[in-house]
């Protein structure tokens, strides 16, 4: 694999780096580390890759390997306005990709992004990281089994502080709050939308209608940090979804319970440093392996374990997350309407 970006400072590239590596199955041998060409040639030399496999720009790197074919796919790990432009040039040279949520800045964008991986025949993998862990699959599994019966109710939420003052500036802040780089919003495709793939997820249903409250608590922010939204789901169920940067006190909080018509599923996580929680490299590790197995047996014609075979987020969960994402912002803004369908 190659990676767009992890340079100095960044905080989840270097988490991507000790995932992916851990099965032995994935190899990082190139990488377009910063927008700035001397760092990126500073991490790449940390990180004990060749000189002539560090490159300057994404835009070079994707050029000049899809020249020499010695690399299988791309992971990017940019701010958000830094993820559709090199995910369509990398899968247009004929890499596979993994990208971080949220997967663009706009519904439209992740229509193309669809489009030209249907058309490339590529593999593309959002990390949705909570569907890594095998305390979300197990309930995944428990309910597509019927175990709770019917499913009824969902409460979701994902909690954090970090934000919670208007003195808060890190380079992680910098870009999340600013709508040119963080898109049509803050909390809500920051967070938000992890906790909308996890009700999808773990329940097998799908959202198909929200009532949104979107606040920016903080004078002065032009984006969410606080979001609720009520929710419908595709079989009648309903459901409630929380995310919030402004909860002081809190680091990483996410829970989730399902309710079903014979039983209910509750789960909460929090005990490793700063709040996230525990096995967060497995699962993004269970994520990076799961892809890479899935990109071998596509490419070889070889079996692959139906466990592993696609079991990660791919470019139909970000569509859905970029449609709950415009739909939500769209419904916060009306006074005279309720509830708001979700259409892709
Ligand atoms: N899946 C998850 O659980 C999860 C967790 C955290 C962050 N994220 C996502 O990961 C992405 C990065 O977030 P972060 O908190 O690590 O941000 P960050 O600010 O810590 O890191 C971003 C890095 O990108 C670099 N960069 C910017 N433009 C670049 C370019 N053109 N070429 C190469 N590098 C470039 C910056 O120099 C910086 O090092 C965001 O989209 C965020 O939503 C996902």
């Amino acid at each position: 694999m190659d990676m767009i970006v992890g340079g100095p400072g960044a905080f989840i590239g270097g988490v991507y780096r000790i995932a992916a590596c851990l099965d032995g199955e994935i190899e990082l041998v190139c990488g377009a580390f910063s927008s700035d060409a001397r760092q990126s040639l500073e991490m790449g030399a940390k990180l004990g890759l060749s000189a002539d496999r560090i490159y300057g720009s994404y835009k070079e790197m994707i050029e000049h390997e899809h020249e020499t074919g010695e690399m299988d796919f791309v992971v990017i790990v940019t701010p958000n306005h830094v993820h559709y432009e090199p995910a369509i040039l990398a899968l247009l040279a004929g890499f596979d990709v993994i990208l971080d949520k949220p997967m663009c800045h706009s519904l439209e964008q992740a229509r193309h992004l669809s489009r030209t991986v249907d058309e490339t025949g590529r593999t593309l993998c959002l990390t949705h990281a909570y569907t890594g862990y095998p305390m979300v699959k197990q309930p995944r599994q428990m309910i597509l089994r019927f175990d709770i019966g019917l499913v009824r109710k969902v409460y979701v939420e994902y909690q954090q502080g970090w934000l919670s003052h208007d003195n808060v500036n890190s380079k992680q802040t910098q870009w999340r709050l600013d709508p040119k780089q963080s898109g049509p919003s803050g909390c809500l495709g920051d967070i938000g939308v992890h906790a909308f793939n996890l009700a999808e997820y773990v329940t097998g249903l799908q959202i198909t209608h929200v009532c949104t409250d979107l606040r920016s608590v903080i004078d002065g922010r032009q984006l969410d940090d606080d979001v609720s939204v009520l929710l419908r789901f595709n079989n009648g169920a309903s459901g409630v979804l929380m995310a919030s940067q402004i909860c002081a006190g809190e680091e990483n909080s996410l829970k989730i319970r399902v309710y079903g018509d014979e039983g209910s599923i509750a789960m909460h996580n929090a005990r490793i440093p700063a709040g996230h929680p525990e096995s967060y490299i497995e699962a993004f590790a269970n994520i990076y392996r799961n892809f890479a197995r899935t990109v071998r047996a596509k490419k070889n014609d070889e079996e692959c374990s139906s466990n592993e075979l696609g079991d990660f987020s791919g470019v139909k969960e970000g569509v859905r997350g970029m449609t709950f994402i415009e739909t939500c912002v769209a419904n916060s803004r009306k006074d005279n309407e309720k509830w708001t369908a979700l259409k892709e």
